[in-house]
């Protein structure tokens, strides 16, 4: 496994796996259209191909290099666009999705490595949710990553494809939302570096379980790796984090009182989150290192120093 395309490298998790990769001696190309990610993550030691994911230059393009693996991270990855427009987010997650597996199919790829999400299950209360738990996504978005695995393990049944899903728990870290929307963390991380006032959608005792990207990067080199492929892995911490909680770490990190205003709840959004990891723990050897201390401050200082 040496040669590797890495669609939406460009993005936030992208930037912080391709490095990685070129640390371990992998031989990484980009492939990415940059509507929400940046040329400036994507490291001069990889190769670049700006193109979507639904093109057919994808289909040149890997015919041209025969890729070892595909990491597939690129695709509409905010639930209220999905919710707003979900041809679109089919037509990128679906859609995308079956033009790489297609192609991977007929240039020899060996493995393919999805990104899909804890959305997937939806709102189970058997916390913490392990892969066996029934898929019920709650959003347009949520279906899409579902439907894509599905494709997934069907081209597997077809193809000599052998496949890594996982299912990130909420990710965050430094570059987070650069491009567009962000999560939690880095909107909040944003907001205090600049001095603004934060806002919380409900009472603030919701809870995620927030994973450091750069232990997202390690899991996703781990699947190229693995021989205990052909399977569904959640990266997560397995902990739960108030929002609550957040500010607190935000106002040590930040060395200031934080301040908020509480408004009402978002619909649609879950109150508990948390998912199994030791799926991930056992068969990859894998474990989130990055104690969340460590990550906030570490997002924080980026935001920081861009404010
Ligand atoms: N960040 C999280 O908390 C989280 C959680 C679960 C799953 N995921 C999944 O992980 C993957 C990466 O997420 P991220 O947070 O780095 O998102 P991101 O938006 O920062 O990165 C996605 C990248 O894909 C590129 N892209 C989008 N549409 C494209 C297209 N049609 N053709 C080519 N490139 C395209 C964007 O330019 C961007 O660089 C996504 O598939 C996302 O759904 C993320």
């Amino acid at each position: 496994m040496k040669k590797i395309l890495v669609t939406g490298g460009a993005g936030f998790i992208g930037s912080h796996l391709v490095p990685h990769l070129l640390e371990k001696d992998y031989n990484v190309t980009v492939l990415d259209n940059l509507s929400n990610g940046k040329k400036e993550n994507i490291p001069a030691a990889a190769d670049f191909a700006a193109m979507d994911i639904c093109s057919e230059d994808v289909g040149k393009l890997m015919q041209d290099k025969k890729f070892d693996a595909v990491i597939h991270l690129a695709g509409q990855t905010a639930v209220s666009t999905s919710v707003k427009d979900p041809a679109m987010d089919e037509q990128l997650n679906i859609g995308g999705i079956i033009n790489i597996l297609n192609n991977a199919c007929h240039t020899g790829v060996k493995r393919i490595i999805f990104s899909s999400t804890a959305a997937s299950y939806g709102d189970n209360p058997h916390l913490p949710l392990q892969e066996k738990e029934p898929v019920m996504p709650l959003s347009f978005y949520g279906l899409s990553k579902v439907t894509a695995e599905k494709y997934i393990k069907l081209f597997h049944s077809y193809y000599d494809l052998d496949y890594v899903i996982f299912r990130f728990a909420n990710v965050y870290g430094e570059r987070q939302g650069d491009g567009g929307e962000g999560g939690v963390i880095s909107i909040f991380a944003k907001q205090i570096a600049q001095d603004e006032k934060i806002t919380v959608f409900g009472d603030g005792k919701q809870t995620r379980d927030f994973v450091y990207a750069g232990d997202i990067a390690a899991g996703l080199v781990r699947a190229l790796e693995t021989n205990n492929v052909n399977n569904t892995y959640n990266l997560s911490t397995c902990t739960q984090t108030s929002l609550s909680e957040l500010i607190t770490l935000f106002s040590n990190i930040a060395h200031k009182k934080i301040a908020t205003e509480y408004t009402k709840e978002r619909s649609g959004d879950i109150y508990h989150s948390m998912l199994d990891n030791s799926k991930a723990i056992k068969n990859l050897a894998w474990h989130p290192h990055t104690s969340l201390e460590l990550g906030l401050a570490r997002t924080f200082n980026y935001f920081k120093n861009k404010a």
